[in-house]
């Protein structure tokens, strides 16, 4: 079984789930139900994301990582792109003080060469002032896609090879691992997504190979502490079994 950085502290078997990805669906509709543009859904998805973010360490949860920004969404209006980087650097700008004051480290995954200087920028100061936090880890897919940061891990061991620092017989699965954006991180236990879609849309490809998988109906600009809890109730009810058996299977056997 491939094994993912960070399973020693609960162990991959644990009944909680301690890294949840947000597949943040749905702020398009929500807003459109009460007829307001769709920007103002996106405004409303932040608020959500601040309630989640706050909720998630009193369920129990260590790791989050949401997806805030997909490679795909390049193709949205100007409009709408430009809103949702502005949404990004303010959240980043009016919450960092007190994400850094409650011990969260910061994580933007993605290709950032292609963002704008000034979101490039704050990026670079989140991550940098919370280097050192270790008691919650909020990660935030940004300009992000599972097929463009597995191209890029492959890029990065090739020119390794190519340099004749490594063999490439000897590429293991770990290897691979701790060059995508994602290095360091545990895999998700659980992935959920909002509104009802029930897809993964290119999101943590590599990692999500064992999370389990939760699809609710609510829109994401809806989402708080009750939703997660309830992600979270659903993902102890599921037995997982990383390819092996399960615990009941290996009693009845003797
Ligand atoms: C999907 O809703 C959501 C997004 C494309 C972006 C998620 C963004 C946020 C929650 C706010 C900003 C977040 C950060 C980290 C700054 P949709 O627009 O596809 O909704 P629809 O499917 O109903 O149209």
């Amino acid at each position: 079984m491939a094994s993912a950085p960070g399973d020693d502290e609960e162990g991959p078997t644990g009944h909680g789930a301690r890294h949840v990805a947000l597949i943040m669906d749905g702020n398009g509709r929500w807003a459109k139900s009460r007829g307001l543009p769709r920007t103002l859904g996106h405004r409303a998805g932040v608020t959500a994301l601040k309630r989640t973010v706050e909720a998630a360490p009193r369920l129990g949860v260590r790791w989050l990582t949401v997806f805030g920004f997909s490679t795909e969404n390049w193709r949205r209006p100007a409009s709408e792109v430009s809103e949702l980087m502005g949404l990004l650097k303010s959240y980043v700008k009016s919450d960092l003080a007190r994400l850094h004051r409650e011990g969260v480290r910061v994580r933007i995954l993605g290709r950032r060469t292609e963002l704008p200087d000034d979101i490039m920028d704050v990026i670079a100061e989140a991550e940098r002032l919370t280097q050192n936090n270790d008691r919650f880890f909020l990660q935030v897919a940004f300009n992000y896609g599972g097929q463009s940061d597995i191209a890029d891990a492959a890029r990065r061991l090739a020119k390794e090879v190519s340099q004749g620092l490594i063999d490439p017989d000897q590429i293991t699965e770990a290897m691979f691992a701790a060059r995508l954006s994602t290095s360091g991180a545990p895999y998700p236990d659980l992935i959920v997504r909002t509104s009802g879609e029930k897809r993964i849309s290119n999101f943590l490809l590599w990692e999500a190979a064992y999370a389990e998988l939760v699809f609710q109906d609510v829109l994401w600009p809806d989402y708080g502490e009750a939703p997660l809890r309830a992600a979270l109730e659903e993902f102890q009810r599921r037995q997982r079994r990383f390819g092996g058996v399960g615990v009941d299977d290996v009693l009845a056997a003797g």
